[in-house]
């Protein structure tokens, strides 16, 4: 509904982390959050050999299960890739899009990124679009350009607050413990949103925002009592039972 804020989503992409050793961790976060009331969705991205183990470890908790990359085709000749579809069949309600990992180790542009989220709405799930300024880009005062291109670039024309969600990483804030100010976060969400507003008129208001970006237990309140921070997108601190929680917690 209009005017509402949205529910609030942290989702922990792990990666190319996490072999069979690790379903231990979802398996404890799922019966650490069996009493706990939240106001957000919990969703964790493995990497995809092990989706459907997850998926069986927290099967009956709030956990979701997500994709962390797919191909823009249902299927064919894409040797190493795996469809949307596939993944929606794993278990999947929602798939990584457009991570800066994906857009600088594999050179992925904006109009790869918005297939690969067409491709989920095909499919029907849910995309999770990352969009992020380089330091570079920061230093250069360029951040608001650079957002503001990746999100026209990127968003499908059949976006809704439904099926896509806005994930704001700043390059250099992943994995290196650095994060902007509360106000810069502030900033670049509320442009995201205006942003928001002149593509999609009236789903705009709906659509989630997170950041992502060296999110831990000890920060992550303070990010997320920003105005259209609506959750997170947690990398590292998602490894860990007891870490992934504490970011959680903020909602409960
Ligand atoms: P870190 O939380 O490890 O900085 O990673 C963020 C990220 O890239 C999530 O997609």
């Amino acid at each position: 509904m209009a005017g509402e804020v949205p529910r609030a989503l942290v989702a922990g992409n792990w990666k190319m982390n996490g072999g069979l050793a690790m379903l231990k961790e979802p398996r404890l976060l799922a019966g650490m959050l069996r009493d706990v009331k939240l106001r957000a969705d919990v969703m964790i991205c493995p990497p995809a050999v092990i989706l459907r183990r997850v998926k069986s470890v927290v099967k009956g908790s709030k956990i979701k299960i997500g994709g962390q990359d797919c191909h823009w085709e249902p299927s064919g000749a894409h040797t190493g890739d795996i469809s949307a579809e596939m993944l929606k069949e794993a278990g999947c309600s929602a798939v990584i899009v457009g991570h800066s990992e994906r857009r600088t180790q594999h050179h992925e542009g904006d109009e790869v990124v918005r297939r690969k989220a067409q491709a989920c709405h095909r499919a029907g799930i849910s995309s999770i679009i990352c969009i992020g300024e380089t330091l570079e880009e920061r230093k250069a005062g360029q951040t608001l350009d650079v957002v503001k291109r990746q999100l026209k670039g990127s968003l499908p024309d059949l976006a809704t607050a439904a099926n896509t969600v806005i994930a704001y990483e700043p390059v250099w804030a992943i994995g290196t413990g650095l994060t902007p100010s509360t106000a810069e976060v502030a900033e670049v969400h509320a442009h995201i949103r205006a942003e928001l507003g002149r593509i999609l008129a009236a789903e705009s208001g709906q659509m989630r925002i997170l950041y992502g970006g060296s999110v831990k237990p000890s920060n992550a309140a303070e990010l997320m009592s920003q105005p259209h921070v609506n959750g997170a997108l947690v990398g590292g601190a998602s490894l860990k039972a007891a870490d992934f929680l504490g970011i959680i917690k903020v909602y409960a």
